[in-house]
């Protein structure tokens, strides 16, 4: 099977989208509601612990299934089977794209149940402190160097699964930046620390710096021989990083079929198995696994990440909407935004399509957003009462961890209001005074999750890489290279280099001649 390649501006159901288009733009969602007293009903599935409520959206019954439509059009269940039974859809890297093939208990290939023993063997044994240091001494703190795929997943896991972690501290050294490596060493006793090096290639510049200035710092107190109780590795790269000196026992492998941005089901998450145990970071996997299934299986008009996918569609292309707003009800999920910052960007930011050619409409939407009730306080006005148009994906959870009641009920009496809000504005009252109307109409999906648990939390994520997919898909575009981040790492060599010899005569650039100039001189 090959992977689809159409054009969707060229399908029937685009031409009737348009149209449609046209007709529902004006549609306030208030009369939406009043015509169709069953909408919130209609418009929502409910799936194990998650409850997503789209019936907030500038749609009717029409639109979904013009966008139903569409996906067939462009063969979207085609491209799903194409994608789990691990066929080379990444076209421009010849990959397979097994990402989901990581969580899937039922077909696991061996050599990720063979690497997923040994991340439990390692994380149980620093875990208990059966894993020494080079004095004898248990590993108190853990530090993940890497930068991307390989830092931003585990990242945010460890931060929203903070109610499961153990007594083990975790940072993050990822920028290359060297006053961000300084500023975790500072606190840090070699003796009681370990360091998973990640990198996938294990050719990026920030995370082999960031490695090289930790092991002389490590170094200073301690013999190379030492090197193998404190270092291990997360990469494809064996040889490059048996030469940094870490022995092939401690490297722990990934696959090119594999993408960096999707990569936390691997041993790139094992700073989470260590973080939050083994037990936590398999369920984390299992439920991203039952979401799989979820997309695979389910019929378009119960499928959560295809219907958030054509969503986002509908307003990126024909509302011309920029930007996609995320705001997570919940502290714990304060890195979420940026995760899916890579995951969604770096995948959907694309101006060729899948047959190579320019393409005419929009592709990859803006990603933003941060956590209720704080971002209330920064940017909702202009949600409110600004002249864009943001659809926001507001999530919750229905219990939370450390009980606190009343906290529980204001957040989610805050959550609840602003999607209603939002929606009503002050429409069909009489605003006396025009600053302070609202105007309404303006979409949000409400997803409310039962409780943050490390199963649910993987069928999150799981269902907005999902639903990047299915935008990619109908988009045309190939959603798993990134080739749009080399050129500014080909140029970083030459200027580099200008900056190193302190000359910069060598830059051809002018601009970057005069920056580089004030720089040095
Ligand atoms: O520069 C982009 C990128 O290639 C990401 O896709 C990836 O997650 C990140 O760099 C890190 O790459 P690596 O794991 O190979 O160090």
């Amino acid at each position: 099977m090959t992977f689809p390649k159409i054009n969707p501006t060229q399908t029937q159901a685009w031409a009737a989208l348009q149209l449609h288009f046209e007709q529902l733009k004006a549609e306030h969602l208030v009369d939406l509601f009043q015509q169709q007293s069953t909408r919130a009903h209609d418009m929502s599935l409910q799936w194990e612990d998650f409850y997503l409520d789209y019936s907030k959206n500038r749609i009717d019954k029409e639109t979904l299934s013009l966008l139903f439509q569409l996906a067939e059009e462009c063969h979207l269940p085609d491209a799903i089977k194409a994608q789990f039974s691990l066929e080379k859809i990444n076209e421009t890297e010849h990959r397979a794209v097994g990402h989901t093939a990581l969580r899937n208990f039922e077909a696991m290939p061996k050599e990720v149940s063979e690497t997923l023993e040994k991340m439990q063997f390692f994380s149980e044994s620093v875990i208990s402190g059966d894993w020494k240091g080079f004095t004898g001494k248990p590993i108190k703190t853990v530090v993940n160097i890497g930068i991307g795929g390989s830092d931003l997943g585990p990242d945010m896991v460890c931060e929203a699964l903070k109610y499961y972690r153990n007594h083990l501290e975790v940072h993050f050294v990822s920028n290359v930046d060297g006053d961000h490596v300084m500023e975790v060493l500072k606190d840090l006793d070699p003796e009681t620390t370990l360091f998973i090096i990640v990198s996938k290639s294990f050719t990026t510049q920030e995370t082999l710096t960031n490695a090289a200035t930790i092991r002389s710092w490590f170094l200073e107190q301690a013999s190379e021989a030492d090197i193998a109780k404190h270092f291990v590795a997360v990469s494809t790269n064996l040889d490059a990083v048996t030469e940094f000196g870490i022995s092939s026992e401690q490297i722990f492998p990934m696959w090119d079929w594999v993408g960096g941005r999707f990569s936390l089901w691997s041993a790139v998450g094992l700073s989470i198995a260590c973080a939050v145990g083994y037990v936590h970071f398999e369920a984390l996997l299992r439920g991203a696994h039952a979401m799989d299934k979820h997309f695979k299986e389910a019929p378009a008009a119960q499928n959560m990440p295809i219907i958030l996918g054509l969503l986002s569609v509908w307003y990126n292309n024909f509302f011309e909407a920029e930007t996609e707003c995320l705001v997570p009800y919940s502290q714990y999920l304060s890195k979420m935004v940026q995760y899916l910052q890579q995951a969604v960007m770096e995948s959907n930011g694309k101006h060729i399509d899948r047959n190579g050619n320019p393409i005419p409409y929009q592709t990859g939407t803006v990603v933003w957003g941060s956590t209720g009730t704080n971002a209330q306080h920064a940017f909702f006005q202009l949600l409110h009462q600004g002249t864009k148009l943001i659809p926001t994906d507001f999530i919750a959870f229905s219990n939370s961890l450390h009980g606190q009641q009343e906290h529980q009920d204001k957040l989610l009496a805050n959550f609840l209001a602003q999607t209603e809000a939002l929606m009503e504005g002050t429409y069909q009252q009489d605003p006396t005074d025009a600053f302070k109307s609202f105007r309404g109409n303006q979409p949000t999906n409400s997803l409310i999750i039962e409780k943050l648990t490390p199963k649910n939390l993987g069928s999150l994520i799981a269902l907005y890489e999902h639903k990047l997919f299915v935008q990619g898909v109908i988009w045309n575009i190939y959603s798993y290279d990134q080739w749009g981040v080399q050129l500014g790492k080909v140029v970083a060599k030459d200027t580099l280099q200008a900056l190193q010899n302190q000359d910069p005569g060598e830059l051809s650039n002018l601009s970057t001649q005069n920056l580089v100039k004030r720089i040095v001189d």
